[in-house]
């Protein structure tokens, strides 16, 4: 979360620090702000507010200023809320910083650079770094011996860049467990959160190992161990990279996300489809196979993903699966053994919990896997295996291809094991494996041409501040995921129940005109988790139900039916999750919300 740029070069800074930052945007967009080298010492520009704002207050007062140096932040408020003065880059005596990340230990060293006389001017915790480095540096006038020490004393997760004032056109960059790339380029040297950034510019990027500080100048970069002996670490090559299209003549990105499943369901399955039947590495799909149990760890839509992929491994390989939500998993993991092999969704790759949880996992020798959308993401790079969805570039806060597409490959997964563990035939897998490749993205079409309508169910249901959603098995699992989507960027209040739980407690919310969705697929339970809609009804709610068959007493139960064709029972989830996707972002609109920059949300968790 945050992004961080930083530039030195013979070119125009301050166009290149915002270009960045836009870049950047989706790791966080409460507050923006550069500090750039001029003729006169370092200016520091910084608003509250997208990016827009900050270029309001450089076009007013900063018209013709010339700089070839300088750093930028876009914000995610962790510590002190959104503000100008809580807004990066923060100044202390001679050095200006950016961070990303959380000092865990800032109020105790805030404590000891105010008794040595630092006056703070923002709640965060970062301003901690450059107080404690202007602090180091007057003692022996050497960037990079004092950003060693502030690293000593940081106690949490960092990637940071600072300015030094008699340092001029050099910019200065460290990190730990928080991404930071250091990029030579013909267009000049940069620092970046995400090679993102620079990826119009090479393929090649280095990653400062943790313990470095670097050293960026027009020149070129330089790395400086703990000693100061200079390092050299080995370029990345980036061979594949999502490429991020634009939103073309959607409106929102969300929307053209949404449009694009089809094609990302295609493209993810063609890595692994040969001759029609699921394919992937024997060496992966031996040892998931002889797990006594495969964890999948993830947070919020990943998580969800994973839980779709836990049916289908269970149902089809016979191997038990739990799902982890990573923040828990880190600090209260479930009593695992070491013929157990761990599966970690991401869709950026870089999520925090999921990676914290994934370094665990690995420093324990124990096998783990990635399922991650970004090409070269941490948890990409760090996985013992890694398998790739194709998604392509998911800029909208809120995930929608993303989920399908992990959904996809999970199920194919799910399958080839079903095919080493002998519960599935091959004659079974190929038709499975066409009803995924051919018959989802049809049936997600279908879904995408009745937007129209499923805007006029969202008009009518979503009038109420709560919103209910049950269903039993993998539909509550579609509900869970539903109720995040709806809840994340409508702002309403929405929570997902296993059907048969409602009755414990949460039906005393249930009132008149309450929107209850129910989601119901399957002949096994279609009766109990209708009879669990009538409860509801009877108590007033306004009930919709989503079904892969509208059977009668469907009909007589809710105030509205949608049908959503699936080419197989197993495989509705898939394409329902595109009714709630669409459902969510109507809703959202005729709120006014932001849909594809949600309030107090980042496209990116890179902190815990
Ligand atoms: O990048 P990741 O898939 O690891 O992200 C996990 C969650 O942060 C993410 O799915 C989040 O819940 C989305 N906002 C959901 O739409």
């Amino acid at each position: 979360m945050c992004g961080i740029i930083g530039y030195c070069g013979g070119n125009p800074a301050i166009p290149r620090l915002l270009n960045g930052l836009k870049k950047l945007e989706y790791r966080g967009y409460d507050s923006a702000g550069i500090a750039f080298f001029t003729e006169s010492g370092i200016v520091t520009v910084k608003a509250e507010g997208r990016i827009a704002n900050t270029e309001a207050l450089l076009r007013g007062d900063y018209e013709n200023a010339v700089s070839v140096c300088g750093i930028g932040h876009t914000r995610w408020a962790t510590t002190g809320r959104p503000s100008d003065f809580n807004a990066h880059p923060h100044r202390s005596g001679a050095v200006t910083i950016v961070h990303n990340g959380i000092i865990e230990n800032y109020k105790e060293l805030k404590a000891e650079c105010e008794a040595a006389g630092t006056v703070f001017r923002s709640q965060t915790d970062s301003e901690v770094i450059a107080a404690l480095a202007d602090g180091y540096y007057r003692e022996n006038a050497d960037p990079v011996a004092a950003l060693q020490k502030v690293m000593e004393r940081l106690k949490g997760s960092y990637a940071v860049t600072a300015l030094f004032e008699d340092r001029t056109n050099t910019v200065y960059g460290f990190r730990r467990d928080s991404p930071l790339i250091a990029a030579e380029t013909p267009d000049g040297n940069y620092f970046a959160s995400d090679y993102i950034a620079v990826k119009h510019l090479t393929d090649t990027y280095f990653l400062p190992e943790e313990g470095v500080v670097a050293e960026l100048t027009a020149r070129g970069i330089r790395y400086f161990g703990p000693q100061g002996e200079q390092r050299a670490p080995a370029p990345v090559t980036v061979t594949e990279s999502n490429r991020d299209d634009g939103k073309g003549d959607f409106p929102h990105y969300m929307l053209k996300e949404i449009f694009d499943i089809p094609e990302a369901i295609r493209n993810t399955c063609r890595d692994h489809v040969l001759e029609g039947l699921p394919s992937f590495d024997d060496g992966l799909l031996q040892r998931l196979s002889a797990a006594g149990r495969i964890y999948i760890v993830a947070c919020g839509t990943a998580l969800n993903a994973g839980k779709l992929g836990k049916g289908y491994i269970e149902r089809l390989a016979g191997i038990p699966v739990s799902c982890e939500t990573a923040s828990e998993f880190r600090y209260f993991p479930p009593l695992y053994g070491k013929n157990d092999c761990f599966v970690f969704i991401s869709q950026s790759g870089e999520t925090a919990d999921t990676a914290a949880s994934m370094r665990m996992i690995n420093a324990q020798g124990l096998y783990t896997v990635a399922l991650v959308n970004t090409p070269n993401s941490t948890i990409a790079r760090e996985a013992a295996d890694v398998l790739y969805t194709r998604a392509g570039v998911e800029t909208a806060v809120a995930s929608t291809k993303a989920y399908n597409a992990q959904g996809a490959l999970l199920f194919l997964l799910a399958l080839a094991l079903g095919m080493k563990t002998g519960r599935v035939s091959a004659a079974d897998a190929a038709r499975k494996t066409g009803e995924l490749t051919d018959g989802v993205p049809a049936a997600v079409r279908k879904v995408l041409t009745e937007s129209a309508r499923i805007r006029e169910l969202s008009h009518r249901f979503c009038t109420a501040p709560s919103c209910f959603f049950l269903g039993r098995g993998p539909d509550f699992f579609l509900a869970e995921e539903s109720s995040l989507k709806l809840k994340e960027i409508s702002y309403i209040h929405c929570e997902a129940y296993a059907a048969g739980e409602l009755k414990h407690g949460t039906i005393a919310l249930i009132e008149k005109d309450v929107p209850v969705i129910a989601v119901i697929s399957g002949e096994t339970i279609r009766a109990k988790t209708i009879n669990n809609a009538a409860e509801v009804k009877a108590r007033s709610a306004k009930v919709l139900i989503v079904t892969d068959r509208a059977v009668p007493e469907e009909r007589e139960t809710a105030d509205a039916v949608f049908t959503v064709d699936c080419p197989a029972e197993e495989l509705f989830h898939l394409c329902a999750a595109v009714f709630f996707q669409l459902f969510a972002y109507h809703t959202a609109l005729l709120r006014g919300c932001d849909v594809d920059k949600p309030r107090n949300l980042a496209k990116s968790v890179t902190v815990e």
